[in-house]
């Protein structure tokens, strides 16, 4: 592909890529998106104009401007919108996302879900705040940009600390080390080593139906369902989910201990739920593998999703089936 022949997109959320904070050395007590997205283009290392080789000129866009902890509906549907509009764009390469990374394999589950594309929408982050002595952020983004503009690059894509993840495996696994992101057993997609990709598998697959449906729904402004997720644990009882139920939920995700285990009273009340009407997935808690169901199980499982995403997935099911 000829990169310079294509316009790419960058587009800011917030987060610790874009906090600072009073003191350099605190990487702890500091406010995360307070930089516009301009901004960190600037910081780039060797500055915006030593962009990695071969990236053509660069739209840059604000998208929100928020800590990924407060991550919500609003947001993730300007989000896909801006995606969509943009990868519409036969003159557009790809996507690079600036992103907090505590709500970011969430965000990159929903996107990988929604967007219908074979061009690369990369998401990338930082553990460290732009004001830091040693910021991470700066050559994340050079990365990120460096995998967006990859021959051959497709699909959502999670870039951190020099590695390449897809959206379904990746999660965050560490709440302080700049290599905060595993695909578990999965692994890394590949790799960035000053600037060049270097990969171990191939790049994703496209996503599922309900979602391709779910996106024109978002478009079209309908409410978004209510999905939350209970977990399994040593004394856990019916309150949770009947609360919920009480309350209006509308699906329930389970993090099921071991291979979807469930406490008898959790158990009984997730089928009772589903039995008035409420959509029940099996995830499990387990960081690693992933579940195999026994036929003939009452609750359906999540389909090797963890929690978070199987919370996303059934988000987009069940906006798809309203009517
Ligand atoms: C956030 O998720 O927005 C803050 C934390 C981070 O980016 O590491």
């Amino acid at each position: 592909m000829d990169v310079d022949a294509k316009k790419w997109v960058l587009l800011g959320t917030g987060g610790t890529i874009a906090g600072t904070a009073d003191v350099a050395s605190d990487n702890l007590r500091y406010c995360a998106a307070q930089l516009s997205v301009q901004a960190l283009w600037q910081a780039l290392p060797g500055g915006p104009e030593r962009r990695p080789e071969g990236a053509g000129p660069w739209v840059l866009e604000q998208v929100a401007q928020v800590d990924s902890k407060d991550m919500d509906f609003a947001v993730w549907a300007v989000l896909a919108q801006r995606c969509q509009q943009h990868l519409a764009d036969p003159g557009v390469g790809g996507i690079v996302i600036t992103h907090g990374t505590d709500t970011l394999e969430e965000t990159a589950w929903f996107l990988h879900c929604v967007l219908d594309t074979h061009k690369p929408v990369v998401l990338t982050c930082a553990m460290r705040p732009a004001s830091a002595l040693a910021p991470d952020g700066p050559q994340n983004l050079r990365d990120a940009v460096a995998v967006a503009i990859a021959p051959g690059a497709c699909g959502v894509l999670v870039v951190c600390a020099g590695e390449i993840h897809g959206a379904r495996a990746v999660q965050k696994v560490h709440p302080y080390r700049l290599h905060a992101f595993s695909s578990g057993d999965a692994g890394p997609l590949g790799w960035v080593e000053e600037g060049q990709v270097r990969l171990s598998q191939n790049w994703p697959l496209a996503q599922s139906h309900h979602a391709l449906v779910a996106i024109k729904k978002i478009v079209d402004g309908v409410p978004w369902p209510r999905v939350d997720i209970v977990m399994n644990y040593a004394g856990a009882s019916a309150a949770m989910v009947a609360a919920l139920v009480h309350s209006g939920v509308q699906g329930l995700v389970v993090a099921a201990t071991g291979n979807g285990t469930l406490h008898y009273a959790l158990q009984e009340a997730l089928e009772r739920a589903q039995a008035g009407g409420v959509a029940v997935r099996v995830a499990t808690r387990c960081p690693l593998g992933q579940m195999l169901p026994h036929p003939g199980d009452m609750l359906p499982d999540a389909q090797g999703l963890s929690p978070v995403k199987a919370r996303v997935s059934l988000l987009l099911e069940l906006l798809a089936a309203q009517t």
